[in-house]
């Protein structure tokens, strides 16, 4: 085999750390993230320049940060491996960013859906940070040359302009970036808030029961899935209409790894008591550990240091070579 043939597809990620890592979160993007690391060459990163599209506290920004890093590490997600940066320690990403701000075009900019909800939900500060976004993730991208990118339904329509933007850019000057594909993991678990099962598990839940953390306390997990909405069919089976029990059995499944039949035969003959009980002690069982990994971690300082230093010098050097590629192609002087 060459070792053209041999090179593993690489991936880029990233998420915003923006407060407590829902289950939501865990089973849909963060346990792939690590799944992902044997197959593929993953680069994987905090996108913190993100964040400051909506105003935030720096105090709370800060710990948000460092939170999620730990947070992640302690999920799996291995440095050593897979480079995992902070963004802004990277300058590649907002200078790249500048420049595809300048091959983006309004009328695509404003057809986002997300900028669109975003612009009601925080309409006294509608910024031109905002609306630009999607530059600034496509920039992400495009720095590593990544093959895939694992995304769920909210951020596909960036990624379809990542694709549009990277394509009208090599259409001028030829083959500078490659073309991102979407990578729609196998087992992609979509977590339904456990108060309002026909909507995505969100931290913003008006009713705190119905958003696990992946740091609750194992009592809190088991106490919040005790309280979910079930229906009156009182039978554990997957069914159109029984969108609380069909989401249980979702998490359940995830974390296990048994079939939906596998589950149906477990609980057959049992209330949903019993099936509410089982399901809040997977999930609980599976976090402990991580919790407990993250509480050791957490506070050392100098390991998270030294892992975000050494992914992000990584993350630097592979970007400047795409960046430096862009700007000597547009006609910029590279110093
Ligand atoms: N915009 C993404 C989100 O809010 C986070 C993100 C930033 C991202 N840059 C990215 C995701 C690049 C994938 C690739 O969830």
């Amino acid at each position: 085999m060459t070792e053209q043939t041999e090179r593993k597809k690489r991936v880029f990620s990233a998420v915003q750390p923006s407060g407590g890592v829902t289950l939501g979160n865990y089973l849909g993007a963060l346990k792939n993230w690590v799944k992902m690391q044997d197959e593929f060459d993953c680069i994987y990163a905090l996108a913190d320049l993100h964040t400051i599209t909506v105003r935030q506290e720096p105090a709370k920004m800060r710990s948000n940060i460092l939170d999620a890093y730990a947070l992640f590490l302690a999920c799996g997600v291995n440095p050593e491996k897979s480079p995992f940066f902070i963004q802004s320690h990277v300058n590649t990403h907002a200078q790249l960013a500048w420049i595809l701000n300048c091959y983006t075009q309004f009328g695509e900019l404003s057809r986002m859906t997300q900028f669109k909800d975003k612009s009601q939900k925080h309409a006294d500060n509608v910024n031109a940070g905002l609306f630009t976004y999607p530059a600034l993730m496509a920039a992400d991208i495009l720095l590593y040359q990544a093959d895939m990118v694992p995304v769920g339904a909210d951020q596909r329509q960036h990624l379809e302009i990542t694709r549009d933007v990277a394509q009208r850019f090599n259409g001028i000057y030829g083959n500078v970036f490659k073309i991102p594909e979407a990578y729609v993991p196998k087992t992609a678990a979509r977590v339904m808030s456990l108060q309002d099962p026909q909507n995505k598990m969100s931290k913003s839940d008006t009713n705190i029961n119905g958003c696990v953390y992946i740091l609750d306390p194992p009592e809190t997990i088991i106490k919040k899935f005790k309280r979910a909405v079930t229906d009156s069919d009182a039978c554990v089976r997957y069914a159109d209409g029984k969108d609380g029990i069909n989401n249980l059995m979702g998490i359940y499944s995830s974390i296990t790894g048994k079939s939906f039949a596998d589950i149906e035969s477990e609980f057959a003959g049992k209330g949903y008591g019993d099936f509410k009980q089982a399901v809040g002690e997977a999930v609980a069982e599976e976090l402990r550990p991580i919790q407990q990994r993250y509480k050791e971690i957490r506070d050392d300082k100098q390991y998270l240091e030294a892992c975000y230093k050494r992914s992000a010098e990584f993350a630097q050097s592979i970007s400047q070579r795409t960046l430096d590629k862009a700007m000597k192609k547009i006609g910029f002087i590279l110093k």
